[in-house]
């Protein structure tokens, strides 16, 4: 396959970047040339991001796993689709052509189908990263049902959620997942959370680990006995269900600065294009290449660029199962090595940890495959960033710095790998579609230079791209208050940025209180639920601190009412609790017990003193005067941790 969107050189860039913004609508028709319909669309683009309501490409047709999978079975079935590499070196690995992808595909929306599954339905996936969540999630999509896979290191609690908020009456599963030298008993783990779904028809579970399971009759069965009867059926083409361009194809839960995690609605055709699109140019792919993206699929990063984005495009995406620090700290060399990698897509959290192994863990391990070097999730520190290109790249390969949200779909500003000019921490300039705009807290665009001669404010976009977020499931009104309502006529991001003369971005962070762990998103308002519903804990609050490795940590104030005989045993059994609500994600790194926490007289958390206390700033922590008791401020200062 080729792609006439593909843009060459910095010129080019410009010019489509500069078209995509006075003619979006026509810019958008050619680009979605390029995909399979069944019948085109009435109208390319409508808008307001009043109610917000946003469609794209009107009433076309198609089906997303007809443009990831059949059309290009005429000319490339026999390249490979996914390359997938165990958790256990040891172990073989696999790979599925685009032959073997469509077939397994199909044979599994047979699956889908005898158990009931229909267009429009809700399928919960909790699996590891094997081989069959990528063909779990393509069935679903070939059938229209509608996916919403979860991390595998959700907790039983976190999945309920989930289930009860999209209504799921399906699950897909496997008895267990390999990480590093663990067992995640993932089927055990959905058993618990099903104790408060009964709403829940069926569990189709695949053997991965042979951890024992309860297998409940009527509504548990097993992924290979369902294949058994597929097979015995003889073709297993299953024809893809047609599809309207704004149906949804998932939801994605994502954390915010209030509440539950909301479910991130992306639609079919949107989706489609805004991915491949931004693999094509962000990446600037070239047919043959093997392109590995270390996310789970459990993230939109894999979502995007494991599955759909590089399936659409024809590419080769190598999936891998485990973790970079097992058996040793240079698995994702040797990984790199096997394959012949020739790009790798990951997040700083990975890179500052390999950096503290230091160089060993390359010695033998031949990099020379790589053309790209990629980072997403957070910000990166120019330390990490230079370990990256001077060890990994070896000095000659770009990186890409891709600043994007689940809500965006795929990246929004990023360096076009080898074709825009990179820069160590920033992200550099909005892809074509993408207009950014950094305001103040009213909401007025920033207009004058900080002393830094850097322009700073709050990140917005002023235009839809083909890949926002349509809705958050069930509650539309949550999706207006929490991106369309803080600024008029504006998507808010949530995140915070500088902007320089030249019109290059770089993100300095969120602005709200949402915090990013290892590139993982986590509301402080969610951990301090959990927190809270340990039975000594009467108060928490939360909030995030620089962090070596994981860029943030969580810091955690308790006011604690019952016996503080062994302080250490309580901070596990606290975090156990979080554990047990949310993951072992969400667990704090410091939790420091605290007799009140600083709040003005209207009750309010004064989180901003709270912060810089985490962050050892206790010389200057502004006006206290307004608080409630401002000795408080003077007893968290001294036990500071
Ligand atoms: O704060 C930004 C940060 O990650 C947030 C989005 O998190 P999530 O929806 O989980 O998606 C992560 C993968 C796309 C953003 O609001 N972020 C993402 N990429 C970058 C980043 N911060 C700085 N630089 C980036 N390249």
């Amino acid at each position: 396959m080729s792609y006439s969107f593909q843009i060459k050189s910095f010129d080019e860039y410009k010019s489509a970047y500069q078209r995509s913004v006075e003619e979006p609508e026509l810019f958008w028709s050619e680009v979605a040339e390029n995909f399979h319909w069944r019948k085109k669309w009435d109208r390319v683009l409508d808008w307001n991001f009043v109610e917000p309501k946003i469609t794209w490409f009107q009433n076309a047709k198609l089906n997303i796993t007809e443009n990831c999978l059949d059309r290009h079975l005429k000319t490339n079935g026999s390249d490979p689709a996914i390359i997938w590499e165990p958790n256990d070196p040891d172990e073989h690995h696999r790979i599925l052509t685009y032959n073997d992808l469509h077939f397994k595909v199909n044979q599994f929306c047979h699956v889908l189908n005898n158990n009931g599954v229909k267009k429009g339905d809700r399928v919960c996936i909790y699996m590891g990263m094997v081989p069959e969540l990528a063909i779990a999630v393509l069935a679903c999509a070939r059938i229209g049902a509608i996916h919403s896979v979860v991390f595998g290191g959700f907790s039983a609690q976190s999945i309920a959620d989930r289930l009860q908020d999209a209504k799921a009456e399906f699950i897909i599963t496997a008895d267990g997942a390999f990480r590093g030298n663990k067992e995640i008993p993932l089927k055990s783990v959905i058993d618990q959370s099903l104790v408060q779904c009964p709403f829940v028809k069926k569990v189709i579970v695949l053997t991965r680990t042979r951890t024992p399971v309860s297998m409940i009759k009527g509504r548990d069965v097993w992924w290979e006995d369902e294949l058994k009867k597929v097979e015995t059926m003889g073709n297993p083409d299953f024809p893809a269900v047609e599809m309207d361009a704004e149906d949804e194809l998932f939801i994605l839960y994502t954390s915010g600065s209030t509440g539950k995690p909301k479910g991130v609605v992306h639609t079919c055709a949107g989706y489609m294009i805004w991915t491949t699109y931004t693999f094509v140019n962000v990446f600037q792919y070239q047919k043959g290449e093997v392109h590995f993206c270390t996310a789970d699929i459990g993230w939109i990063t894999g979502h995007s660029y494991i599955v759909y984005g590089p399936l659409s495009a024809g590419a080769t995406s190598l999936m891998f199962e485990g973790i970079p620090t097992w058996p040793d700290a240079g698995r994702f060399w040797e990984i790199v090595d096997k394959h012949k990698a020739n790009i790798i897509y990951t997040a700083p959290t990975a890179i500052r940890s390999l950096m503290s192994f230091g160089l060993d863990p390359l010695i033998g391990k031949n990099l020379s495959s790589l053309r790209l070097l990629g980072t997403v999730g957070e910000p990166i520190n120019e330390e990490a960033w230079k370990w990256y290109h001077e060890n990994i790249g070896k000095g000659k390969c770009p990186i890409i710095d891709t600043w994007w949200q689940t809500e965006t779909g795929a990246c929004l500003i990023s360096n076009l790998a080898g074709v825009t000019p990179e820069r160590a921490s920033w992200a550099t300039l909005p892809l074509p579609g993408v207009q950014p705009i950094l305001v103040d807290e009213r909401g007025n665009e920033i207009t004058e230079k900080g002393e830094d001669g850097n322009y700073k404010g709050n990140l917005c976009l002023k235009a839809p791209w083909p890949g926002i977020l349509r809705t958050t499931y069930g509650d539309h009104e949550r999706c207006r208050v929490n991106y369309f309502a803080t600024y008029k006529d504006l998507y808010f991001t949530g995140d915070g940025a500088l902007k320089d003369d030249f019109g290059n971005f770089r993100i300095t962070g969120r602005v709200d209180d949402v915090l990013n762990i290892s590139g993982h998103r986590i509301g402080t308002a969610e951990v301090e639920n959990a927190i809270n519903m340990h039975n000594g804990v009467v108060e928490s609050a939360v909030v995030g601190y620089p962090h070596d490795i994981k860029g943030q940590g969580i810091y955690a104030y308790v006011i604690y009412n019952g016996k503080l005989d062994d302080e250490n045993l309580t901070r596990q059994d606290i975090s156990a609790t979080v554990s047990k609500v949310i993951g072992a994600i969400a667990k704090p790194d410091k939790i420091q017990f605290v007799s009140g926490l600083p709040k003005t007289r209207s009750g309010k958390i004064m989180r901003r003193i709270l912060r810089k206390i985490a962050e050892g700033e206790i010389s200057n922590l502004g006006d206290t005067t307004t608080l409630l008791d401002p000795t408080v401020v003077d007893e968290i200062k001294n036990r500071a941790i």
